[in-house]
């Protein structure tokens, strides 16, 4: 029997998903398991780029989420309310999560996950950090041994689209503002993109996995993109600097406290993250005994972002058809908020 996916939201990323899910050939055998069975829309009238039947697409997202029918919740709609509400039902319903959604994640990750815990269902939410870098899942699991000290990155792809058109070719920042939204990169109101608390969110995320327990994001200091001029950028080149959007999380020494935070950052042009160009993204983790390991791609957009969606599908479809657990960062985790026991 298929498992049966429920999309909540058909734009950028959700578009993306239902057609990576579409085009099965040479991908992943466990594909053909999957239907899409509901999709959850505003509009109804809107002109789509993927062929779906009229029985499948539904405005009742609540409907989406209370079918029995349905086994995995992809929630791709952002925005805080209804996606909160959307994803605990759907978890107290006992259905497993995928969610790109960073902004529930970093507000109300310790209800979600608590929910997830006592249904004994999972949470996956690898595009919620990095577009489709694979970063969550390493963070946790692969490095998980090491003590962090420094999470430094690139998290906010239409930000730095901006500053990089900016450097490269003089252009204004409403200009090429206009040009992220055109592209899918930039959330529903940019100004979570362009005042850094997209970034915010996301570091809040990395923080938590790397270093455990809940960052408050009031804790976070947050500056965006907004004072940055094209003169601040060619007076930074001058002297051998880039300007970029650094989201950092910073603990030097075990018993130190950490500082986490989102500000343009002069970087010196020999540094690993000043060549990040574009929608690219890149985290850089610094711990011990690992030394620096650097994750970077496409860091926003529809198909990058499809990518991690529809991988963390794939590992959910792959517990429920073999009844086992992933290898799965949010499985085998210390830290509470961020944690989830097998089913
Ligand atoms: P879009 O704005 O492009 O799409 C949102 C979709 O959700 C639309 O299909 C919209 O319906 C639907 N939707 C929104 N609110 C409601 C509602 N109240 N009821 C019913 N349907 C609703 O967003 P994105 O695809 O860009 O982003 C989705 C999520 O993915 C966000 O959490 C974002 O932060 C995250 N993300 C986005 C990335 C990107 O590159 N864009 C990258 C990584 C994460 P309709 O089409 O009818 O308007
Ligand atoms: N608006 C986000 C960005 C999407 O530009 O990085 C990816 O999370």
């Amino acid at each position: 029997m298929g498992v049966k996916l429920g999309i909540l939201g058909l734009g950028t990323v959700g578009t993306g998903t239902v057609q990576l899910l579409q085009d099965k050939a040479g991908r992943h055998p466990l594909l053909q398991e999957i239907e899409i069975y509901r999709v959850g829309v505003k509009s109804l009238d809107k002109p789509r780029a993927v062929e779906l039947s009229t029985e499948v697409v539904t405005t009742d997202l609540e409907s989406i989420v209370n079918d029995p029918a349905v086994d995995i919740v992809v929630e791709v709609m952002g925005g805080l309310e209804p996606a909160r509400s959307l994803i605990l039902k759907a978890l107290s319903n006992g259905k497993h999560v995928v969610t790109a959604n960073k902004a529930a994640i970093a507000r109300f990750g310790a209800e979600i996950f608590t929910t997830a815990n006592q249904a004994g269902v999972y949470v996956m939410l690898e595009a919620a950090v990095g577009g489709g870098i694979p970063v969550i899942q390493p963070l946790k699991q692969s490095l998980s041994v090491n003590r962090i000290h420094t999470v430094t990155g690139i998290v906010n792809g239409t930000t730095n689209y901006i500053l990089t058109r900016m450097q490269t070719e003089g252009s204004n920042f409403s200009d090429v503002l206009a040009d992220a939204q055109r592209l899918g990169y930039a959330e529903a109101d940019p100004t979570a993109d362009v005042d850094g608390l997209d970034a915010a969110d996301k570091i809040a995320i990395l923080a938590s996995l790397g270093f455990g327990g809940r960052i408050n994001l009031q804790d976070v200091y947050t500056e965006g993109i907004r004072q940055v001029s094209k003169t601040d950028i060619a007076y930074a080149e001058k002297l051998g600097f880039v300007i970029k959007l650094l989201a950092i999380a910073k603990r030097d020494t075990p018993s130190s406290p950490l500082s986490v935070r989102v500000h343009p950052t002069l970087v010196p042009q020999a540094h690993p993250l000043a060549s990040i160009n574009g929608v690219y993204n890149a985290i850089l983790v610094e711990g011990e005994p690992i030394g620096q390991v650097m994750f970077f791609g496409p860091g926003a957009g529809a198909g990058a972002t499809a990518s991690a969606v529809t991988s963390d599908i794939l590992n959910l479809v792959a517990v429920l058809k073999t009844n086992t657990a992933v290898a799965n960062p949010l499985i085998a985790c210390g830290h509470q908020e961020y944690c989830q026991i097998a089913p």
